[in-house]
């Protein structure tokens, strides 16, 4: 199951959709965190450590963060741990894992979320922020996360769903689709942070509804798998295994 149809305007081959991705995210790397700082009104790091906390991360655990980028996500799951010693972070960029290791000193592993290099039962913590839509199989990429939980383990992914009203829907689109890859480009001056961003919105615009991700979740054997959405646009799917 393809989290988005192919976008004929990047590749038409989902087989070339892992080189394009990793070529926009390698390129604009450096502005990722700039971006995301102002273009989520400065909420990212605040909303990154309260959803691990509320969903289970604890002190002790032994936490993967999937797609970790410039880890933005493991340095709020380090804070709640209280260190980076049990924390392994995986992206198949380089460039946004270079950022990523400026500022903690956890485990990089360079690799895919739908081949996870790492044996059976290996975490009590699963995290994936914003990234789900990049994974090759949405089915594939849920059976890797719940092998490589122990039995009991968590995953949490978060994404950023389209809202289901009209005028809701027509903010977003305006905002994701317009304004946003804009506005990054005045302040950057980079074309690539620019693609990136806008690429941001066409994956999100393309992507199947929650009700399938849930699906994947359950079907690759999660149980207690919940889906729920903070002011109509920050989707949390949490299960355990
Ligand atoms: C929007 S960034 C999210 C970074 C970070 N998790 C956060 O919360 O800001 C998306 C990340 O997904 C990574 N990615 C792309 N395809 C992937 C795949 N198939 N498996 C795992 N990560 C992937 C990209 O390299 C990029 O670092």
């Amino acid at each position: 199951m393809l989290p988005h149809p192919p976008l004929p305007s990047h590749y038409t081959r989902t087989e070339d959709k892992p080189v394009f991705v990793n070529q926009l995210f390698d390129a604009a790397a450096k502005h990722y965190d700039g971006i995301t700082g102002w273009g989520f009104l400065g909420s990212g790091s605040a909303y990154r450590r309260w959803v691990q906390q509320r969903h289970g991360l604890k002190p002790g655990m032994h936490l993967l963060d999937v797609a970790c980028g410039t880890g933005l996500m493991a340095v709020e799951g380090a804070r709640i741990l209280g260190t980076a010693e049990n924390i392994t972070c995986l992206d198949p960029s380089a460039g946004m894992m270079a950022e990523a290791k400026k500022k903690l000193p956890a485990k990089f592993v360079q690799g895919y979320a739908d081949a996870l290099p790492f044996p059976d039962a290996s975490f009590d913590f699963l995290t994936m922020g914003y990234a789900l839509r990049h994974v090759a199989d949405l089915e594939v990429t849920m059976r890797e996360y719940h092998r490589v939980l122990r039995p009991g383990g968590r995953v949490l992914i978060l994404e950023v769903t389209k809202p289901a009203s009209r005028v809701g829907n027509f903010f977003f689109r305006l905002y994701f689709g317009k304004i946003y890859p804009g506005l990054t480009r005045l302040f950057t001056r980079s074309k690539a942070a620019r693609d990136m961003m806008h690429y941001y919105w066409e994956t999100m615009d393309a992507s199947v509804p929650p009700a399938t991700v849930v699906e994947a979740m359950r079907a690759a054997g999660f149980a207690e798998v919940k889906w729920h959405r903070i002011m109509g646009l920050f989707s949390e799917y949490v299960a355990v295994k």
